[in-house]
C-alpha cells in the first residue's frame, strides 16, 4: 500500500477544542444573564428569562434576560444622556476606545470563538479564523474613522442614539458591524441581540467596560422580536439599523415611517454563483463549498443559486457531488469539522420543508450521509438539480446548506437568470476571462460581486444590497457616512406648506394674455392627462396663470414605464451625461428672461430675484454636469491578494416629488443630480409653480436628452407621490414636504423596499455645498463592490 493510499484511507480522529473556559464563563451566569444598561449589569424589569440552547446537542446553555419596555426606556435614556458628551470628545479619545476594544477582542479571541461556536452551532474553524478576526479588524478600521471624522467629514455630525437589531447567523460579527461605526462617529447605541444567540454580545459588554467605553455609550439588551419592536417604535431613537429577514425589514420600514429616524436595512438574498465554461472548475468547486456550505448556508449573501454554463454543467455537477461527499458534518467544537449545526429546531424544520417542497416540484436531491447525532439540529449539505428557475427552492431564501443548480447558455442568459429575483445582495462570477467577468459585474444587480471568489468581507469595503435585499452599506466610507448626518439639519425648520391657490375657472389669464394648458411629459413627448382634467393655476395676484394637466395613477404608470425603458441612460458615458446637462443649462439660459417672468408672475417676486433663481438653476446644471464624471468610486485594498472596486451605480428609476418652493431651482437640482448619476426619473413638480416645470419641456426637447430619462407628471403632489411610492418598478422615492407626506410615502415604500429620501425640513437650495453636490449624489447612487483577486 502506498503512502498516498494510506492517507486516503485514514479516518479523521476527533480534534475537539476545549470548552472549559467557556463553561466556566457560563457558570458565572448560571442565575441568568443580565442587561447591560448605562455601564452596569441589571436584571430585566420583567423578571423573566428564556433558555438559549446548544444547537449541537439541544441542551440548555444559559438563561437569557427578556428585556421589556422599562428596560428599553432605561437603555435609550442612558444612550441619550451619554451621546452629547461622547460626540464632544476629541476623535482621538474615541479612537483610543475602539482601539482598546480591538486589542481586547484579540486577547480574548479563543473564548469568543468557543462561545460563538457553542451558541450558534457554527464550526470553531470558522469562528476562530473568520468571525473573530473580522470583528477585531472592524474595530481597528473604525478606530481610524473616529480619529479622522473631524478632518474627513467636516460637514457631518453624529446621527444620535442608534437602535440596532441583529440576527443570529453572525452574532458577534453583526454586532461589530453595527457598533463599531456608530460609536466611532460619535453616536451611542442600544443593541438587541437575536434571541438564539446572545452570549458573545454579553461577553463583549464586559470588554467595553475594560476598554474604558464611557457608561451609556454601548447598551446591550436581550430579548425577542417584541423587544425589537419596542426599539423600532421608541420616540427617542434617531437611527435604526437592522440585519435580518426581509419580512421583518419591511415591518420596520412601515413602523418607522414618518418618525424621522434614519434607517439602514441589510436583508435577505438568493445570490447567484455563476460558473462559465472557461472557469477553473476545481477552484469553482471550492468556491461553491465556501459559498453555500460555510456557516451551514445561514448566510444572507450565500451563493445559493448555482448557474452553470450548459457545456460544463454535467462535469461540474459531477465534481461537486464528489466534493460534497467529503464534507464533514458534526460537532462544532471539533476543529476538523466543515459543517456544524443549524441554529435551532425552527430553522431546521424550515429548511427540511423547503427541500421537501423542492423534491415534490421535481428537483433531484443529492445529500451527504449524516451520522446519527444526539439531539442536535443537523442538516446534510444538499445539492438540488433539475430545478426550474420559477420553482420555490430557486426563488425563496432557504437559509440552510442547500444549493440549487440550473444551467444557462450565453452570458446574457446568465445575467437574466442572475437578476431574476427580488433580491440583490451578492453574486459570484467564475471565469478565467477577465473581460467576461468584468463585463458581467455591472450587469448584475447586486451590492457585492466576487470575481473568482466568494464570501469575502472587509471593514474597508461596503456591504449591502440592491432591491429587496435592503439599503445602506456597512463598512467602507459609505457605511461610516450612514452614521452621520449633515450639520445644517440641526438648525433647519420643518417644511410648512400653505394650501395651493387655484384660480377660479373663467378668470382672465394673467400672463401676457396667453391661455395655455400644459400637458404632461412622458417618454420625451407631451401627453394629455389620462383623466382629461386640468387645474387652473393662479398667479400670485389670484388671476389665472395657466392650466396644467391633472395627472392620475395611469399617468404615473405610463411615466414609470417610460423611465424603465430609458434605462440605457445608465450605460451612457459620464462625459455624454455631462454634455447633455451643459446643453440643458445653455438652453435654459437662452430663455432666462421668459422663465424669470413666469416665476415673478407666479410668486410675486421681483424680476431681479426671479432672475437670480433662474441663474442659480443654470449654475446647478453646470454643477451636476461637472459632477457627472467626478463622482467616482474607490479602489479598496482589503487584506487579501486583490482589489475591491467600489463603483457608484445609479439606483434606477427615481420618483421625485419636488418641494413647493423654490419651484425651479429645487426641481432642476433634483432632476440634474439624479440623471447625472445615470438614473431615470419621474418628477412631480411644485403644484403652485408647476408651469415652470412644464416650460422646461422645450428646453429638455432641444437638449438631446433621450426620451424617457426625465418624465414629468403634474397634479396633486401627495396623490401622485403616493402612487410612485407604491409602484414596484420605482427604485427610490425622494420627497420634500411636510411630515405627513413623508410618513405616507415611507410607509408605501415598504412594498418593494425602495430607497427613501423624504425630507421634512427646509434645506438651503441655493447653497451649493448643501444642495449642489455630494449630498444629492449620495442619494442618487448605490455602491457596488467588485472584488477582483489576482495572482496564480
Ligand atoms: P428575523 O428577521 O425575525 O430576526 C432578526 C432579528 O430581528 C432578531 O433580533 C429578532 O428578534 C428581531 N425581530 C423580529 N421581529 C421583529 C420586529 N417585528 N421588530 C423588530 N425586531 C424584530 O429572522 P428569524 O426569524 O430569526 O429568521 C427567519 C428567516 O429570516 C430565516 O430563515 C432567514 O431566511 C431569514 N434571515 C435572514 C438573515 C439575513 O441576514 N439575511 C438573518 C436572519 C434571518
Amino acid at each position: 500500500m502506498s503512502v498516498a493510499e494510506i492517507l486516503d484511507d485514514l479516518e479523521y480522529g476527533p480534534a475537539p477544542e476545549s470548552d472549559a473556559e467557556a463553561r466556566e464563563w457560563l457558570a458565572q451566569h448560571a442565575d441568568g444573564t443580565q442587561l447591560f444598561i448605562d455601564g452596569e449589569w441589571r436584571k430585566p424589569a420583567s423578571g423573566q428569562w428564556f433558555d438559549t440552547l446548544d444547537p449541537a446537542t439541544g441542551a440548555v446553555l444559559a438563561r437569557i434576560a427578556q428585556a421589556d419596555g422599562t428596560d428599553v426606556d432605561a437603555a435609550v435614556a442612558a444612550a441619550r444622556q451619554a451621546q452629547a458628551p461622547w460626540a464632544a470628545l476629541p476623535g482621538h479619545a474615541r479612537a483610543r476606545c475602539l482601539y482598546a476594544i480591538a486589542r481586547l477582542i484579540q486577547k480574548n479571541s479563543r473564548l469568543f470563538a468557543v462561545i460563538e461556536a457553542l451558541d450558534n452551532g457554527k464550526p470553531i474553524r470558522e469562528t476562530r479564523d473568520i468571525d473573530v478576526p473580522l470583528v477585531a479588524r472592524h474595530f481597528y478600521h473604525h478606530a481610524g474613522w473616529a480619529q479622522l471624522m473631524a478632518s474627513e467629514m467636516p460637514d457631518r455630525a453624529p446621527v444620535g442614539v442608534c437602535g440596532q437589531i441583529i440576527p443570529w447567523n453572525f452574532p458577534l460579527l453583526m454586532m461589530a458591524w453595527k457598533i463599531a461605526p456608530a460609536i466611532a462617529l460619535g453616536n451611542t447605541v442600544v443593541l438587541k441581540t437575536a434571541e438564539f444567540t446572545s452570549l458573545t454580545a454579553i461577553l463583549f459588554a464586559d470588554i467595553c467596560r475594560m476598554a474604558g467605553v464611557p457608561k451609556g455609550v454601548v447598551n446591550i439588551i436581550t430579548g425577542d422580536g417584541a423587544t425589537g419592536e419596542l426599539i423600532v417604535r421608541h420616540p427617542d431613537i434617531d437611527k435604526l439599523a437592522f440585519t435580518g429577514s426581509t419580512e421583518v425589514g419591511r415591518k420596520i420600514r412601515e413602523a418607522s415611517a414618518g418618525s424621522g429616524k434614519a434607517l439602514t436595512l441589510e436583508l435577505g438574498g438568493k445570490s447567484p454563483f455563476i460558473v462559465f465554461d472557461d472557469a477553473d472548475l476545481d477552484s469553482a468547486v471550492e468556491g461553491v463549498v465556501d459559498a453555500i456550505w460555510f456557516n451551514q448556508g445561514q448566510v444572507c449573501c450565500a451563493g445559493s443559486r448555482l448557474l452553470i454554463q450548459e457545456t460544463v454543467h454535467d462535469a461540474f455537477v459531477a465534481k461537486l457531488k464528489e466534493r460534497l461527499t467529503t464534507l464533514r458534518v458534526g460537532p462544532p467544537l471539533d476543529k476538523a469539522i466543515d459543517v456544524g449545526a443549524i441554529v435551532d429546531q425552527v430553522q431546521l424544520d424550515r429548511i427540511t420543508s423547503l427541500v421537501e417542497q423542492g423534491r415534490s416540484e421535481g428537483a433531484e436531491v443529492f445529500q451527504t450521509a449524516l451520522e446519527p447525532s444526539k439531539g442536535g439540529y443537523f442538516f446534510p449539505p444538499t445539492l438540488m438539480t433539475n430545478v426550474h428557475p420559477a420553482s420555490t427552492c430557486a426563488r425563496v431564501e432557504i437559509f440552510g446548506p442547500v444549493l440549487v443548480a440550473m444551467s444557462f447558455r450565453t452570458p446574457d442568459e446568465a445575467v437574466a437568470l442572475a437578476n431574476n429575483t427580488e433580491y440583490g445582495l451578492a453574486a459570484s462570477v467564475w471565469s478565467e476571462s477577465i473581460n467576461l467577468a468584468l463585463d458581467m459585474a455591472p450587469k448584475i444587480k447586486a451590492g457585492v460581486i466576487w470575481i473568482n471568489s466568494t464570501n469575502l468581507f472587509d471593514a474597508s469595503a461596503g456591504f449591502g444590497g440592491y432591491k429587496e435585499s435592503g439599503y445602506g452599506r456597512e463598512g467602507g466610507r459609505e457605511g461610516a457616512f450612514a452614521y452621520t448626518k449633515p450639520k445644517w439639519i440641526a438648525a433647519a425648520k420643518p417644511i410648512e406648506e400653505a394650501p395651493v391657490k387655484l384660480a377660479a375657472i373663467g378668470t382672465e389669464p394673467g400672463f401676457a394674455g396667453i391661455d395655455r394648458t400644459a400637458k404632461l411629459y412622458i417618454g420625451g413627448k407631451q401627453a394629455r392627462p389620462d383623466g382629461g382634467y386640468s387645474r387652473a393655476i393662479a398667479a400670485h395676484d389670484g388671476s389665472l396663470a395657466g392650466e396644467i394637466g391633472d395627472g392620475n395613477r395611469k399617468d404615473i404608470r405610463n411615466a414609470v414605464e417610460a423611465a424603465r425603458k430609458a434605462a440605457g441612460w445608465a450605460k451612457a458615458s459620464e462625459h455624454l451625461r455631462a454634455q447633455i446637462l451643459y446643453y440643458i443649462a445653455e438652453n435654459l439660459e437662452a430663455r432666462a428672461d421668459e422663465f424669470a417672468g413666469r416665476l415673478a408672475m407666479l410668486t410675486g417676486e421681483r424680476k431681479g430675484r426671479a432672475r437670480r433663481e433662474v441663474e442659480a438653476a443654470v449654475a446647478r446644471l453646470f454643477a451636476f454636469a461637472g459632477w457627472a464624471d467626478k463622482y467616482e468610486g474607490a479602489v479598496h485594498r482589503p487584506p487579501f491578494t486583490g482589489l475591491a472596486l467600489a463603483m457608484n451605480e445609479p439606483v434606477g428609476v427615481v420618483g421625485i416629488v419636488a418641494p413647493e418652493a423654490p419651484g425651479l431651482l429645487a426641481f432642476v437640482t433634483l432632476m440634474a443630480g439624479a440623471i447625472a448619476a445615470g438614473n431615470t426619473v419621474v418628477m412631480v413638480p411644485s403644484e403652485g409653480q408647476a408651469l415652470l416645470a412644464t416650460d422646461l419641456y422645450q428646453v429638455l426637447d432641444t437638449s438631446d436628452l433621450p426620451g424617457g430619462v426625465v418624465n414629468i407628471v403634474t397634479g396633486d403632489r401627495r396623490a401622485l407621490g403616493l402612487e410612485l411610492a407604491k409602484h414596484d418598478a420605482v427604485d427610490a422615492i425622494w420627497a420634500f414636504g411636510p411630515q405627513a407626506m413623508a410618513e405616507a410615502f415611507e410607509k408605501a415604500s415598504a412594498g418593494n423596499l425602495k430607497q427613501t429620501w423624504c425630507e421634512t425640513v427646509a434645506r438651503d437650495w441655493n447653497d451649493e455645498a448643501v444642495s449642489g453636490g455630494r449630498e444629492v449624489l449620495r442619494h442618487a447612487t448605490q455602491v457596488k463592490n467588485i472584488w477582483v483577486p489576482w495572482g496564480e
